[in-house]
This record gives C-alpha cells, structure tokens and sequence, in this order.
C-alpha cells in the first residue's frame, strides 16, 4: 500500500464523537504499553502522529486517523493497566467494547500482544470475544527485536497455544519485521468491504 496522506482526525470519547461516514476501519487493540501507537506509526512510515510512551495508559480515548482520505484506523484504549484508578479504567473499557460491538464498518481488529511474555487472561479474553462476535482479527506479536531467534519461535508457539490461533504474526517497529504482512492482510479486508 502506498500511503499518500495519514492525519490524525480527532480523539472520542464516545460514541456521538465517531466519524459518521462508512468508510472502513481498521482497529489496534491490545494492553496497554504493548506498542498499539508505535504499531501505527510504523505501519505508515511516519514518526508521532499516534502519540507513544513509555508511560503505559498513554492513548485513553478512541483515536481516529485518516490515510489516504480513503479509510481509518482507530487507536483504542489499552486494557490492563493496573495502576489506573478504577473509574478511569471503567471508562475505557467502555470506549473500547462499545466500539468493538457496535461499529458496523469495522473490516479488521488487529490484536498485538507483546512477543516476550505469554499472552495475559485479559488478552485471551479478548481472542475470544473477538471470535464469539465473529470479528475478523489479526494476532500480532510485538517488541520481536527484544528476543533471539530461538526466544521468539518459543514464544509465538506458546501464544498459538493459549490463544488457540495458528496465526501469530511476530512484529518489530525497529527492524519493520511483520509489516508487509500486515498490510496484506489490511489490504485484503479493505477489498472484501468494497466488495460488498
Ligand atoms: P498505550 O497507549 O499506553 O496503551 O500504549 P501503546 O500500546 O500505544 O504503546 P506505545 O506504542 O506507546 O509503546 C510503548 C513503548 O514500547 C514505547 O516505549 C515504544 O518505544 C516501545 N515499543 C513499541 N513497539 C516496539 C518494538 O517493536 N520494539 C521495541 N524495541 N520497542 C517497542
Ligand atoms: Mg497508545
């Protein structure tokens, strides 16, 4: 995919705030800290235009970004972020499962879980909710450059295993491992709803 245009539209907070327009959206969801804006960023080529941190909890609303005026893909909120005050974190597990329910034009969940550790009980509650509600998803593993080799292929048959998934797909923003095969799979979804 060549990116000609990305530009961050707005964050939303709720539902009232999303774009009304039916063009499709591709989502990035998975705990926080795992590297869900980084992801973006480097899936475009470009540096800060989702904001990243290496303070976890960083992206609380629902972010929308649009690239090449033609579909969007939404930052959601990290889960599992103990620290949180509890009515915080109440709120964005509402942002994010009330868009994860409800958006009629979502093509594609991307689910990132974190290369180095196994994958968590909310991470697979996640999986499986994606999969009761029949949501097309992608599990990508990230922060591949922090492992050797033999780590890695170690940990993405461990999280295969407790996802239940044969599809773990390890990424890395520092080498951009992963991210050909990403947009295929973008690509494809994309073409599947214009197909509709
Ligand atoms: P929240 O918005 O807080 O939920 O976090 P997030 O999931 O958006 O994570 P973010 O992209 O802010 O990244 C968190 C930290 O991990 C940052 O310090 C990143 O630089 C680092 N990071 C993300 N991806 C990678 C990667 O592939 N490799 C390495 N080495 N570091 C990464
Ligand atoms: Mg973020």
């Amino acid at each position: 995919m060549k990116i000609v245009s990305a530009e961050f539209l707005k964050s939303a907070f709720k539902e009232a705030d999303w774009p009304r327009d039916e063009r499709p959206e591709i989502a990035f969801l998975g705990r926080s800290n795992v590297g869900k804006s980084s992801f973006i960023n480097s899936l475009l080529g470009v540096r800060g235009l989702a904001r990243t941190s290496s303070t976890p909890g960083r992206t609380q609303a629902v972010n929308f970004f649009l690239i090449n005026k033609k579909f969007r893909f939404v930052d959601l909120p990290g889960y599992g972020y103990a620290r949180a005050p509890k009515d915080v974190k109440a709120k964005w597990n509402a942002a994010a499962t009330d868009y994860l329910a409800g958006r009629t034009q979502l093509v594609l969940s991307i689910h990132l879980v974190d290369s180095r550790h196994e994958p968590t009980n909310q991470d697979l509650q996640l999986h499986e909710w994606l999969i009761h509600h029949d949501r097309p998803h992608l599990i990508v593993a990230t922060k591949s450059d922090k492992l050797s080799n033999n780590e890695l292929r170690k940990n993405i048959d461990r999280a295969r295993r407790v996802l239940e998934s044969d599809e773990v797909l390890p990424f890395s923003m520092v080498t951009g491992r992963g991210r050909e095969e990403t947009w295929r799979a973008i690509e494809g979804a994309l073409k599947r709803y214009a197909a509709k």
